[in-house]
């Protein structure tokens, strides 16, 4: 148990120790940590602090406008939006193999990054929203190598590229005491608890090659699927909910005609470590509806199926 109030005053006064008049960079994702760490921050040094939000054209639906309004406009955080989607969708295209999909996501980022950080040469320090058990992941063995089953994507090397000091005023916080200071902190409820995302986003969610055209399709379903779970009570049940854009047509039928269109699978899952998992039981209807709703609303989706595998033997995403 902890005082918030409290913890809050001495975090701040303890950022401002360490960083003095400098000024301090922050990548932010649009994620719970590098959220709080951004509002966090915000608090103890206002103007000094610059957010830097890259939209790789992989997010989800009005993910860019509300971390823009978020922190642009209701905080007022100095933040640097970077709309680099042609860029990575140039870098993506022809590719289908989910682990060079996410190298070249990480790699396009961190350049992209580096490019913004030029541009702020009075910038010391990089912040991150690294959390405690980001710190023990790293240097368990047994967990490092689950994780290197995937290459999650991150900034690893990035302050010693840019010669930058390390901020990360986060790290001895779970992941539910980095809820509550965001909440503290003034952050929306529904932007602190959410489900986790990953790096390289709807990247590895469209199987195979990444296209434009896939990504708008995922989104629209996407947003509809986590609609309906919210409205349905069901999002604070499960861990982890999504859609899949999978590039193969089916067949279907509307009014009088044929239609030859994209299927799109449906993912939620429950678990306590994301190391297993179990598919979600969700009520038929709530499941009937969801598809409906993506089949009537979005054009060029005419199928939509539910995974019912668990982790292991399949993993939470696809790729
Ligand atoms: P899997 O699919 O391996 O996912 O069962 C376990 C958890 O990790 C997330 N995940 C990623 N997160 N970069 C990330 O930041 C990635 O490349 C990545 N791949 C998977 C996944 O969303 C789930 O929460």
């Amino acid at each position: 148990d902890w005082n918030m109030p409290d913890y809050i005053a001495e975090a701040v006064q303890k950022i401002r120790e360490q960083v003095g008049d400098e000024e301090v960079i922050l990548g932010l994702s649009g994620g719970v940590d590098s959220s709080v760490a951004a509002a966090l921050i915000h608090r103890a040094i206002g103007d000094q602090l610059t957010c830097v939000f890259v939209d790789h054209g992989l997010l989800r639906l009005n993910e860019g406008k509300m971390v823009m309004e978020m922190f642009a406009g209701r905080l007022h955080a100095k933040v640097v939006h970077v709309d680099a989607a042609e860029q990575f969708m140039g870098h993506l295209k022809g590719v289908t193999d989910p682990e060079q999909k996410r190298k070249i996501i990480g790699r396009e980022f961190v350049e992209v990054f580096q490019a913004e950080a030029k541009k702020l040469p009075n910038a010391k320090w990089l912040a991150q929203g690294t959390i405690y058990p980001d710190v023990i992941e790293s240097g368990g063995a047994k967990n490092k190598k689950a994780h290197t089953i995937k290459s999650h994507h991150n900034v690893g090397g990035l302050p010693e590229t840019l010669g930058l000091k390390l901020l990360e005023p986060l790290r001895d916080l779970f992941k539910d005491e980095v809820r509550e200071l965001g909440v503290a902190l003034g952050l929306p409820h529904d932007m602190v608890y959410r489900h986790p995302f990953p790096g390289p986003g709807l990247g590895v969610r469209i199987l195979g090659e990444v296209k434009a055209e896939f990504a708008d399709l995922l989104r629209q379903a996407d947003a509809i699927f986590i609609d309906e779970l919210r409205a349905a009570d069901w999002y604070d049940k499960v861990s982890q909910a999504f859609v899949v854009f999978l590039p193969v047509k089916s067949v279907g039928v509307m009014g009088d005609g044929r239609t030859y269109e994209y299927v799109v699978a449906l993912r939620a899952v429950q678990t306590q470590d994301f190391m297993t998992a179990h598919w979600a039981e969700l009520p038929h209807s709530l499941l009937g509806k969801v598809a409906n709703r993506i089949i009537n609303e979005v054009r060029g989706i005419n199928r939509v199926v539910y995974d019912i595998s668990g982790k292991p033997p399949a993993t939470i995403e696809w790729e």
